[in-house]
């Protein structure tokens, strides 16, 4: 289905009438001939198409890497599209600069992605670390250069760009008097102001044969070419759909909220102070920055980091159809393989997570093939309540050893009122080893899942308690 979608794309207005599912990258590649954006594998993996998305918002216009393969024409519309072509400047820019200085590029295949995950990196990261600056990129593959290269022209890209902008109040500016971005983007906020709104349908009323979509990080991947032809319901648009926010004893987090925005929330992270970290395991940044927490539910997939953090947090889902919401544990929702209790022309709305007087104490593990930018072969998560020396409520969740991500009920129920012992540890391990059901496939053996997982429910409380159980072994 065409519908116009109006948004700029570096510092042209664009009017695209392309049917709303065609991926981005096609845009911009086949219909406007920008083919300095990539396209290596299209699945969010190798980085080669990514392009900076503009997104208006309370805090003024954000900007963040993402990947064009994955990514609805229509979710542009009213935002700032940046390929490579938009940052090139009249000479090298410092990050172009320093690829060359420190011959970082060689086949130049991944460099425009490299070179603009780097730039949303300048745009938004505060310390300017070099941490932060390799995690910016984790998500572009380059076969052929090395890392090494790469690395040591990030230092240099830092150490040029760093004292004019890290301390700067306007940070744009400043990247623009240092010559990282051209001068037009000073003007983009107004501009996109101006734009009439199209493409964003805020209403909760959808045609019966629109695609539910929010990030597309899974839908792109499982039905690529069919959804260019097809009407899309987009999660993102709907109003209040990204939001986190406080109610009474709760956190309510909008099911198009992304890992990237969980990240990023103070709410979240005054609640629980490691959940940061656990999410910075999810895939890439490309790939954080459109993962949204509706869709890692609904897509049921047994291995879900989402799914079995938000177990461990004993949340609830909110469901939505029309005006009418109801409310479910996590825990019940998801019933058989990619088998849900969803009701026909519902949506999930949000996720809420209780919050405990005295906090919990939360653990996530994870073992995938790649440290980075792969799903898990088991994950586990635990969120423990705690009475002085005792457990006061336990909820542990696996993925990868059942249907679907598990709740871990009964190991969970015999952890209440326990003191953490070897003894306790050994016997709760040895009742989730009798919940679960793992299967061999691509990612282990049965007889591999039923032991990592083991390992890893040790891990939970090595990590939790430090110094409270034999060092070594699992007790
Ligand atoms: C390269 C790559 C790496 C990845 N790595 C990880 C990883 O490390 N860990 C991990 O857990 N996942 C990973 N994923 C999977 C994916 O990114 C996540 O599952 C993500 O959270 C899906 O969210 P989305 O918004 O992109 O879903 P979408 O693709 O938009 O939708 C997924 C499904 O959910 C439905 N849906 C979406 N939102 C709603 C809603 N609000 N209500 C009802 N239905 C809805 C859609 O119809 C669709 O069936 C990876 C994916 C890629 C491409
Ligand atoms: S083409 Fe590989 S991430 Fe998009
Ligand atoms: S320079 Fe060839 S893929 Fe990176």
């Amino acid at each position: 289905m065409a519908v116009e979608t109006v948004f700029i794309l570096n510092d042209r207005e664009v009017r695209a009438a392309l049917p709303t599912g065609t991926a981005l990258v096609d845009f911009i590649r086949d219909d406007q001939r920008l083919t300095g954006t990539r396209v290596g594998c299209r699945e969010g993996d190798c980085g080669a198409c990514t392009v900076l998305l503009g997104t208006p918002g309370a805090q003024g216009l954000r900007y963040r890497a993402v990947a064009s393969c994955l990514f609805p024409l229509a979710d542009a519309a009213g935002c700032h599209v940046v390929t490579i072509e938009g940052l090139n400047n009249a000479g090298l820019t410092p990050v172009q600069q320093a690829f060359v200085s420190e011959g970082a590029s060689q086949c130049g295949f991944c460099t425009p992605g490299i070179v603009v995950s780097l730039t949303a990196f300048l745009l938004e990261d505060a310390g300017l670390d070099l941490d932060d600056a390799v995690t910016a990129i984790e998500g572009n593959i380059c076969r052929c250069t090395g890392y090494t290269a790469i690395r040591r022209a990030l230092e240099r890209m830092l150490q040029e760009v760093r004292p004019q902008a890290a301390v700067a109040p306007d940070r744009l500016a400043a990247l623009i008097a240092a010559g990282v971005i051209p001068a037009y983007f000073a003007a983009i906020p107004a501009r996109l102001k101006a734009l009439p709104a199209t493409g964003a349908d805020k209403s909760a009323k959808q045609p019966k044969d629109a695609v539910v979509m929010a990030g597309g990080t899974d839908l792109y991947v499982q039905r690529g070419p069919e959804l260019a032809g097809r009407k899309l319901d987009l999660m993102s648009r709907r109003e209040g759909f990204a939001a986190i926010w406080p109610e009474a004893d709760r956190i309510l987090i909008g099911a198009a909220a992304t890992v990237s925005d969980l990240m990023e929330s103070r709410l979240l992270a005054a609640a629980f102070p490691p959940l940061a970290g656990f999410l910075r395991q999810v895939s890439a940044t490309q790939v954080r920055n459109r993962a949204t927490v509706g869709g890692n539910i609904v897509n049921a997939s047994p291995i879900g980091d989402l799914s079995v953090i938000l177990l461990a947090l004993d949340a609830a889902i909110g469901l939505r159809r029309e005006a009418l919401t109801r409310e479910r544990k996590l825990s019940e929702f998801f019933l058989d393989y990619k088998k849900l209790d969803l009701r026909p022309g519902e949506v999930a709305a949000w996720v809420s997570v209780p919050l405990r007087r005295d906090g919990v104490r939360l653990h996530f593990e994870k073992v995938a093939r790649r440290r980075r930018q792969d799903i898990a072969s088991v994950n586990s998560a635990i969120g423990l309540e705690m009475d002085g020396e005792r457990i006061a409520a336990a909820h542990v969740s696996a993925g990868g050893v059942a249907p679907v991500p598990l709740y871990l009920r009964r190991a969970s129920a015999f952890l209440a009122g326990r003191k953490v012992t070897a003894e306790t540890v050994r016997e709760f391990i040895a009742v989730a080893g009798s919940e679960i059901a793992p299967i061999s496939d691509v990612r282990g053996a049965a007889a591999y899942k039923r032991a990592l997982l083991r390992r890893l429910l040790f891990a939970h409380f090595l990590e939790l308690f430090p110094g409270r159980l034999p060092a070594g072994d699992l007790p």
